[in-house]
């Protein structure tokens, strides 16, 4: 296919603009409906865009000024309310796919300037190195769109406050942990003691490293230093200076390194009511996929809770919190996937929460779908796998009564969701 002159119609399921071309729908990424372009075919169905001809009146400016190099945002050339309408016909649509009919609520907006958790890539170029351009210097930043080549963020608009005044002093770390075109990864998360940070590097830190690092979380005032060779290690401890403890209810939980934390206040405030409103009135609750216990330990408020988590780690951190504040939570460590909750240990429960990975909770929703359990709510990160497993809840005589998409991660084609399941009482189901 030659240059082409196309109008965008639509966008696709990947936030891509979508054109209709003589050869059939071509997606064209950075366009919004009513943008005409030009465009290159690319491999498949792709396209490059080459020249903005004409701007729709939905497209703004970026909000970055690493957009469209930097990975880590899709979206920022479509903001406001054409994007949530579009965020929400996605959960529609996906939803549609596998025959379910629900009220979709509006979606939650997040604002910028509030991400508390990021991984971040380091490298040090230094002089005669292979990438060496212009001397000694270190890249701090996301991944470039498709590639591993490291875009150097000098601010990320995303990035809450700690975070973003944190970025220069973890690029001094360059020279301090790598030598020359050497790469780690930095996961940072803010806590109320201040930065966590993991630092994700092979080898192990001798005793003058130790020494450097803790100095360095002092004088920044990070709460903590851990190190792990890679992502399936035991992280260790290099320097503790205050609790990395996040609030969730009543109950202060110390987080280990690298723990799964939602991403977005606003987000996590907007989920948890929809938890806590399904848990109205109710007596025994289970927190399936619980975390450091983002819900468990607000709904021991209302109710007695069991929180199952299948990391060690992250149930011992919410098991210890549970017993300090005297919250009504018992911790099992349990992988799910595996050992689903069936048969007796799902008698007597009133609610079941679940909030699994990306790849959903078949077993546990086969076995949700036998039992008489009389609500479910589901917290889910990926709109497709919620889509297959709410299949098998309404198979098994659940109603699909309510869904709230939450735009947890802002300027991204992703989209999240809470959603409410109840079981007919058995009279009207038999009518
Ligand atoms: C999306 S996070 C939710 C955590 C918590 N609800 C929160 O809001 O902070 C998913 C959790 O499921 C846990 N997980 C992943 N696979 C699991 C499995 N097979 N069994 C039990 N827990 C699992 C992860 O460790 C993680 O803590």
């Amino acid at each position: 296919m030659a240059d082409l002159e196309v109008m965008i119609d639509s966008v696709g399921a990947r936030g891509e603009g979508v054109a209709q071309t003589p050869s059939g729908p071509v997606f064209v990424p950075f366009t919004v409906p009513g943008d005409r372009v030009r465009i290159r075919a690319g491999a498949g169905d792709h396209a490059e865009l080459l020249d903005l001809l004409s701007s729709s009146p939905q497209r703004v400016g970026p909000a970055c000024a690493h957009f469209s190099d930097c990975g880590g945002c899709d979206l920022q050339h479509w903001q406001g309310p054409e994007l949530l309408a579009w965020k929400h016909h996605q959960v529609k649509v996906t939803l549609a796919h596998r025959g379910l009919q629900a009220e979709v609520q509006p979606v939650v907006a997040t604002p910028p300037g509030e991400r508390r958790r990021a991984r971040l890539a380091l490298r040090r170029v230094a002089p005669g190195g292979a990438h060496s351009r212009d001397g000694d210097h270190v890249l701090l930043g996301f991944r470039a769109r498709a590639s591993r080549r490291i875009v150097d963020v000098q601010a990320c608009p995303l990035l809450n406050e700690r975070l973003s005044a944190a970025m220069p002093a973890l690029r001094s770390l360059g020279p301090v942990l790598l030598r020359a075109d050497g790469e780690l990864v930095l996961e940072v998360t803010d806590t109320l003691g201040g930065i966590d940070l993991l630092i994700e590097r092979s080898g192990e830190p001798n005793a003058a490293l130790h020494a450097e690092l803790a100095r360095f979380a002092a004088r920044h005032g990070l709460a903590r230093i851990s190190w792990r060779a890679d992502a399936a290690s035991e992280p260790e401890l290099i320097a503790s200076i205050a609790s990395p403890a996040l609030r969730f209810g009543n109950a202060s939980v110390e987080v280990p390194p690298g723990a799964f934390v939602q991403a977005s206040p606003t987000a996590e405030r907007a989920l948890l009511a929809e938890v806590l409103a399904a848990a109205q009135g109710v007596k025994r609750v289970a927190d399936l996929y619980a975390g450091c216990g983002a819900f468990s330990l607000p709904l021991a408020g209302v109710a007695a809770v069991h929180a199952v988590e299948g990391d060690a780690a992250f149930a011992k951190a919410l098991d210890a919190a549970a017993r300090q504040s005297g919250a009504r939570v018992t911790v099992e460590h349990r992988d799910l996937d595996r050992r689903p909750l069936q048969g007796d240990d799902l008698k007597r429960l009133d609610l079941v929460v679940l909030d699994p990975p990306r790849a959903g909770a078949r077993a546990q929703c086969e076995a949700l779908a036998k039992s008489k359990v009389p609500a479910v709510a589901y917290v889910s990160c990926n709109p497709a796998t919620f889509a297959r497993d709410a299949r098998v809840l309404v198979d098994g005589g659940y109603t699909l009564e309510r869904v709230v998409p939450v735009d947890q991660f802002l300027w991204s084609a992703h989209i999240e969701l809470v959603a409410v399941l109840r079981r007919q009482p058995l009279n009207l189901a038999r009518r």
